[in-house]
């Protein structure tokens, strides 16, 4: 469903990704885990469109990704929730959802009831303003606005970022319930009891480069060499 092959991105001149490949197959949950300033943000960001690799090639779905816009590719099913949790703050919580309906050319009830089936509490919000949301209110909003359309790849950036412990849990069981509806998605993610419950596959970057790939369950749950890379 995704072949990153060898890109490079740069800011300006200073080169983020150095050869980054990476690969997705069709209902697979892959992490990807590292430090601050590894790049982990700038290869969601460049997977979605909204950055151009100066080298090495994307495929989605076979289509080489390249002349694609960030716009074209949210019409193609590719859905990217940025790490900053900004919402239309200004808006009601049904508001926001009607926004993406409209994006995506979705009838509201089917787009509130697909935002409401992960977490049941947002239809009693719906009339607040979204920038009243407590932070992890804003990310299953976001994450539930992803869902409008009924896209094909998601792209998720620090799910759990700066949440307490209980609302990571909802979040957790936000993209288990995903998980278990096949969607397919690449989740950039330092809570690493997330990462060991749910991926099917991890990438490690550090400056710049993927440096290791993990497929081995029990790799994973050895969250000692994870913890070395964060
Ligand atoms: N807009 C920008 N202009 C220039 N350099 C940038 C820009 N955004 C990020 N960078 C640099 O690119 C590198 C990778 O940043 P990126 O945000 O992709 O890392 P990250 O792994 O997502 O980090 P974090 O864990 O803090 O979210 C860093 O060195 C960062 O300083
Ligand atoms: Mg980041």
């Amino acid at each position: 469903m995704l072949d990153v092959k060898g890109i490079d991105v740069t800011y300006g001149r200073a080169k983020v990704l150095h050869d980054v490949s990476l690969q997705l197959n069709q209902g697979e949950m892959v992490f990807i885990v590292g430090r601050n300033g590894a790049g982990k943000t700038t290869l969601l960001r460049t997977i979605s469109g909204l950055m151009k690799p100066s080298k090495g090639s994307i495929a989605y779905n076979g289509e080489d990704t390249h002349g694609l816009s960030s716009a074209k590719l949210a019409q193609k099913g590719v859905r990217y929730v940025a790490q900053d949790k900004r919402v239309f703050s200004h808006l009601t919580v049904r508001d926001n959802i009607e926004l993406a309906a409209y994006a995506a050319g979705e009838d509201m009830s089917t787009a509130i009831q697909r935002v409401t089936s992960i977490y049941p509490k947002l239809n009693d919000l719906m009339d607040n303003k979204a920038g009243g949301l407590s932070g992890g209110e804003r990310e299953i909003l976001l994450i539930g606005r992803a869902l409008v359309g009924n896209p094909r790849l998601f792209l998720i950036d620090e799910p759990t970022e700066g949440l307490a412990a209980i609302v990571m849990e909802d979040i957790f069981r936000i993209l288990s319930q995903m998980k278990e509806n096949n969607v397919s998605a690449v989740i950039v993610e330092q809570n690493l009891s997330t990462v060991n419950r749910l991926a099917d596959r991890v990438y490690i970057m550090k400056e710049g480069k993927i440096i290791r790939e993990i497929s081995e369950k029990s790799e994973m749950a050895d969250t000692k060499e994870l913890e070395s890379h964060l």
